[in-house]
């Protein structure tokens, strides 16, 4: 199924399971999205936009929703707390998207004080509203994102993922904290290992999945269909091929920031490895800007300070990214910088 993988589920025996690039605001553009396939996302989702911007046609919205032919499947993510405009924006947006997904995790508090958002993990019946009223009015498949809670209160996850298949949806994401928590502490997996155990349909875990190491762990611990990975892919798209190859599910030969150079990678010690695939995917993203949303230069500077962060010399580089005349200049010289290192 174009819009899958929809795998189930179930104890983790070591076998491949769907990686997802998570929808970050600000990060997950259309060239970003397009490369984190191209290094071995599954899925990638675009950023959170807003259900009541985009029934009421504002630019900046759709903006933040563009897509290319090349990207299949397209995933949509919309948040708001009022039905209509939910169950509006779906219905906008049925006709280029293969799966709609729901977002009930922002913490963000311009998002949370209109009740939306991880707002909605405290009002349950509320929240199995807008999924069933979405879920009818489109065709699409439409999937969940949610946090475990409020904080405020026993958390209602458990409950919501019991409950979330009569409302009709297919799959849920969840991040292992609570809305309170926003991004501090340890995501729990074990709830989420709970969650896994009670759904009857595929649960993705996120939270705190950043290598191979942790990819595992959290497969163990929870079961889950797949895994959804945030902050570890800013700067480091890579990451997806990188688990891939240390779980045993690739080749290290076929990754493409290694096969355009087999030769140089073989000899390559690790900080120059680092740089050849950080320079590859830098490349690849200007390449795919290109054509598809053009280069943007807010998109590009946010990924080129993304990219040069923690290499040696980067800090120099990101000084003089600001002096360049134009987007074509500020590319070169991101890229020059990387090819240095290489
Ligand atoms: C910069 C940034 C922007 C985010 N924007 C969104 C968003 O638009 N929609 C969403 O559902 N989650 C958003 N998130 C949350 C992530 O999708 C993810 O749930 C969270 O970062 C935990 O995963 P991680 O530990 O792999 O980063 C955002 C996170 C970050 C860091």
């Amino acid at each position: 199924m174009a819009s899958g993988p929809w795998t189930s589920s179930g104890p983790w025996q070591g076998e491949r399971r769907p990686l997802l690039l998570a929808p970050m605001a600000g990060v997950t553009d259309l060239p970003f999205r397009l490369l984190a396939r191209e290094c071995g996302a599954d899925l990638a989702i675009t950023e959170f936009t807003n259900s009541t911007a985009l029934t009421r046609e504002a630019t900046t919205s759709w903006r933040r929703m563009e897509t290319h032919a090349s990207e299949q499947p397209f995933i949509p993510q919309i948040f708001g707390g009022d039905i209509n405009d939910m169950v509006n924006a779906a219905r906008l947006l049925e006709e280029a998207a293969d799966v709609i997904d729901l977002n009930f995790g922002c913490p963000a508090p311009k998002v949370t004080r209109v009740c939306a958002g991880a707002a909605l993990m405290g009002e349950p019946e509320h929240l199995l509203d807008i999924v069933r009223a979405v879920v009818d009015a489109v065709d699409v498949p439409v999937t969940a994102k949610m946090r475990l809670g409020t904080g405020s209160g026993p958390d209602t996850v458990l409950d919501l993922v019991e409950r979330l298949p009569d409302a009709g949806a297919k799959r849920v994401c969840i991040h292992g904290r609570t809305l309170k928590q926003r991004y501090a502490g340890a995501a729990n997996w074990d709830v989420i290992a709970e969650a896994v155990h009670r759904s009857s349909i595929p649960v993705i875990a996120n939270g705190d999945v950043v290598d191979g190491a942790s990819a595992a762990a959290c497969l163990e611990r929870t079961g889950a269909a797949g895994l959804m990975i945030g902050r570890g892919a800013i700067g480091r798209p890579q990451v997806f091929g990188d688990i891939a190859v240390q779980l045993g599910w690739r080749d290290e030969a076929s990754l493409p920031w290694v096969s355009h150079d087999p030769e140089a990678w073989g000899s390559a010690d690790g900080i120059t490895r680092d740089f050849m695939a950080r320079r590859w995917c830098w490349n690849r993203y200007i390449e795919l800007a290109q054509r598809t949303s053009g280069l943007r230069t807010k998109w590009m500077q946010r990924h080129a300070v993304a990219f040069t962060k923690g290499l040696p010399g980067g800090k120099a580089v990101r000084a003089v990214m600001h002096e360049q005349p134009d987007e074509a200049a500020f590319a070169a010289q991101v890229s020059a910088f990387l090819n240095a290192g290489a």
